[in-house]
C-alpha cells in the first residue's frame, strides 16, 4: 500500500476516477491529501464526498510567495506521500516542491505530448490547436513533472482518433474518457518500476 497526495484546480474527474479505482482495490493506494488552488472546484467536492482531507493553497490565501510554498512543503511533510499526482492542476508548481520530490510527481496532459504542450497549451486550447492543425490523432499524456512545463519524461500514452467534424469540445470529452482509464493504471505501473 502506498501513499499518494493529489493536486486538482478544475472539475476532477481524473482525481475521482484515481480514488474509485482505490476503492475497488485496483489501486493499492491511499489518497493523504487534496491540494487545489480553487476552493469551490468539483475536486473539492469529490475530496469530501470520500473524506479526503482538504488543503486550500493559493495565491490569494498567501499571497507571500514564501508562504505559498512553506504551505504547500508543510502538506507534503505531514504525509510524507510516494508521489505526487497532478490531476488537472492549472498552476506551475513551485521550483521547490519540483526538487523536493523529484521523479516522484506525474502530471497527465490531454495531447500526445511533446506536441501541444508548454506555455499556452492547456485546456480547451489544446484541442482548438491539434483541430486547426488537422491532426489525424490525438490523446492523453502521463509524464514526470520537471522544472520546464511539460517536458519530464513521458511515462505513457493513449491514441485517440480525431474525427471530421469534431469541435474542441467533443475532442477533450474523447481524451477526457481515455485519461480516467490510463491515469490510474500509470500511477501503478510506475509505483512499481521505483523498485517496490
Ligand atoms: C484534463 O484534460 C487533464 O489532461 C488536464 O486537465 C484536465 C483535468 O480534467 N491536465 P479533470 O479536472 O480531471 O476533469
Amino acid at each position: 500500500m502506498f501513499k499518494i497526495g493529489v493536486m486538482a484546480s478544475g472539475g476532477g474527474s481524473n482525481f475521482k476516477a484515481i480514488i474509485e479505482r482505490i476503492g475497488e482495490g485496483d489501486l493499492e493506494a491511499q489518497c493523504k491529501f487534496l491540494i487545489t488552488n480553487n476552493g469551490t472546484c468539483g475536486a473539492v467536492e469529490h475530496a469530501k464526498e470520500y473524506g479526503i482531507p482538504v488543503y486550500h493553497i493559493s495565491g490569494k490565501t498567501h499571497p507571500d510567495v514564501a508562504a505559498y510554498e512553506a504551505a504547500l512543503l508543510e502538506v507534503l511533510d505531514k504525509y510524507d506521500v510516494d508521489l505526487l499526482i497532478l490531476a488537472g492542476y492549472m498552476k506551475a508548481l513551485p521550483v521547490c516542491i519540483v526538487r523536493r520530490m523529484e521523479n516522484r510527481i506525474l502530471n497527465i496532459h490531454p495531447s500526445l505530448l511533446p506536441k501541444y504542450g508548454g506555455k499556452g497549451f492547456w485546456g480547451i486550447h489544446v484541442h482548438e490547436a491539434v483541430i486547426a492543425a488537422h491532426e489525424k490523432e490525438s490523446g492523453p499524456t502521463v509524464h514526470l513533472v520537471s522544472e520546464e512545463i511539460d517536458q519530464g519524461k513521458i511515462l505513457a500514452q493513449v491514441k485517440v482518433p480525431v474525427l471530421e467534424g469534431d469541435t474542441p469540445e467533443v475532442l477533450a470529452a474523447r481524451v477526457l474518457e481515455q485519461e480516467h482509464d490510463l491515469y490510474w493504471k500509470t500511477i501503478r505501473d510506475y509505483y512499481n518500476e521505483m523498485g517496490h
